[in-house]
């Protein structure tokens, strides 16, 4: 025997956003989609109806939204992920991520700092439709050469791709502005720690290459390891 029909809250809520003439990606919908969407709003709401009318909805938002056309129309509504910066003024959903990954942040003056940076230097930010998943800022120390200052990705979204795609964006960026050179510090291998030795392998695989160990600059426990990667010209 099938179950019976549940009504679906966090599905109605999204039709609501719908309804109220924005798609999935809260673009404003044309007169088109807003009347399908009107059409389609009446009838009882059940599990099945719901979450088959919202596949119907959100396709119709996305095909009848400009602005959704770059995204997918044949199925179901997907996450929408996007970068945005270099301003960046969201220090609350910074300060989340930094706070999900207290194996690497959990000094808090720095934390704090890093926060607060987040919002004066150059910083980049994934997000998914309007959910913040992780930040990079970015410190001029001479005009062809900056440094990766932080970057961080919310532990429930770390190993999902999201880091590449946040540095390779700041990578292209620089590259257009001229910078030849992007560092980034991070603890050296002399330090036991299981997170860093993971930090490391991924900035190994993107091309950064050991430069200098610089054993006091934070402390004798933690010591700097200077990864530099030359950029190619734009
Ligand atoms: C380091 C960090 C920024 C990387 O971001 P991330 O989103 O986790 O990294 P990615 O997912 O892009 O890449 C990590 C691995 O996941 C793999 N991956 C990428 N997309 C994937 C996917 N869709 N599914 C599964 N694995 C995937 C990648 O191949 C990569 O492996 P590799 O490094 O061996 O090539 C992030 O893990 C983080 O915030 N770590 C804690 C804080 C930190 O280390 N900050 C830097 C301090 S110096």
């Amino acid at each position: 025997m099938s179950p019976a029909p549940q009504p679906l809250i966090g599905t109605l809520a999204s039709l609501a956003v719908l309804r109220q003439g924005r798609c999935v990606h809260q673009h404003a919908l044309g007169p088109q989609a807003q009347r399908c969407l009107t059409l389609r709003s009446t009838g009882p709401a059940t599990a099945s109806t719901v979450s088959l009318v919202r596949g119907t909805w959100c396709i119709i938002a996305y095909q009848a939204c400009g602005a959704c056309l770059r995204g997918p129309v044949s199925s179901n509504v997907r996450p929408h992920v996007t970068i945005i910066g270099p301003s960046l003024q969201r220090q609350d959903e910074c300060a989340a991520v930094l706070r999900s990954l207290p194996r690497w942040f959990g000094i808090e003056d720095s934390l704090l700092m890093y926060v607060r940076d987040s919002a004066t230097l150059p910083t980049f930010a994934i997000e998914q439709d309007t959910r913040l998943l992780g930040f990079l800022s970015l410190q001029e120390h001479f005009p062809a050469s900056w440094e990766v200052h932080c970057i961080a990705i919310a532990a429930e979204a770390r190993n999902k791709g999201f880091g590449t795609r946040l540095l390779n964006h700041a990578e292209s960026w620089l590259a257009a502005r001229g910078v030849r050179f992007l560092q980034i510090k991070t603890v050296a291998d002399s330090s036991p720690s299981p997170e860093y030795a993971e930090s490391r392998k991924f900035y190994a695989a993107r091309g950064y290459l050991p430069l200098e160990v610089f054993p006091t600059l934070w402390h004798p426990r933690n010591p700097a390891l200077q990864l530099v990667k030359a950029l190619n010209a734009a």
